[in-house]
């Protein structure tokens, strides 16, 4: 079973899944974490996709849908050799019509499912302060805000002491046509989950801790197996 995260640029959605996906046992599958981990390793992908990234603009379709199987793949693995995750937690994919359509075909042939959808809403003055303040740790990827959730020690990540920094898309350019972008291409999905009756809108327009427990509340009935307590041991269970 898989869970996904929708929401613009800067709603919260790497920040929820990091914190979400132990303890629902699901695994965090952000699509521009392995584009940023391509781009970093000047992988043929990596360089493929760089001055996309850069400018802000969505990566094709058919690169983005084969990073996401061969991801599935892995998690499939790893599950079928008693590893923990359950399933996807998606962070930033489906983002177009066409890859939500290839995610349906792909699920519908290894026979898994969608649990629910969340959208993370907030409101567009926000979301520019939220991307231009964010910095991020090139060690471990911990994300923090320079004034909304900064480090416990100024330019030192908590986690690692890595100093953390700004993505290159998160400049003023770059900023305006990745919302421009979400706006046309990605929101328009909202309609097409909520037919469905798949989606869940939760105010993220509030403290993290707060938007993490309105998630859990929207979204533990459907993913329900005791795996919303908040700890991550416990029996592992494999369904997906
Ligand atoms: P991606 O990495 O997915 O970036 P994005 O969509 O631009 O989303 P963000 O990561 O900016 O926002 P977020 O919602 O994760 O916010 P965060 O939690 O960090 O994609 C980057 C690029 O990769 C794309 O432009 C594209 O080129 C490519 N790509 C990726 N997926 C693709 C796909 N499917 N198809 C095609 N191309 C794709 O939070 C933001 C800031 O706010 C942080 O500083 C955080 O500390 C702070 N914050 C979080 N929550 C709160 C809160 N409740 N209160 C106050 N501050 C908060
Ligand atoms: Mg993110
Ligand atoms: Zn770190």
């Amino acid at each position: 079973m898989h869970l996904i995260l929708m929401g613009a640029q800067g709603s919260g959605k790497g920040t929820q899944a990091a914190r979400l996906a132990p303890r629902l046992r699901l695994e965090h599958l952000s699509t521009g974490d392995l584009f940023r981990e391509a781009i970093a390793a000047k992988s043929p992908l990596g360089q493929r996709v760089q001055p996309i990234y850069d400018r802000g603009d969505l990566i094709p379709d058919d690169l983005t849908v084969a990073l996401v199987e061969e991801r599935l793949d892995r998690i499939a693995a790893d599950r079928a050799e008693g590893l923990a995750a359950r399933g996807a937690l998606f962070d930033g994919f489906p983002r177009t019509l066409a890859q939500a359509e290839a995610l349906d075909a792909l699920l519908a042939r290894r026979g898994e499912a969608i649990a629910a959808i969340v959208e993370i809403d907030v409101p567009m003055d926000q979301l520019v302060s939220r991307l231009s303040g964010r910095r991020v740790c090139p060690n471990c990827g911990t994300t923090y805000h320079v004034e909304f959730n900064p480090p416990k020690q100024a330019g030192v990540c908590d986690v690692c002491g890595g100093t953390p920094a700004q993505r290159d898309d998160d400049k003023p350019g770059p900023i305006t046509r990745r919302l421009e972008n979400y706006r046309t291409q990605t929101a328009p999905l909202l309609a097409y989950y909520r037919e469905r009756g798949l989606l869940t809108r939760v105010d993220g327009a509030q403290d993290i801790e707060l938007v993490t427990q309105a998630i859990l509340d929207a979204v533990g009935p459907r993913l329900a197996d005791g795996a919303t307590s908040g700890t991550s041991d416990g029996p592992v269970r494999d369904e997906a």
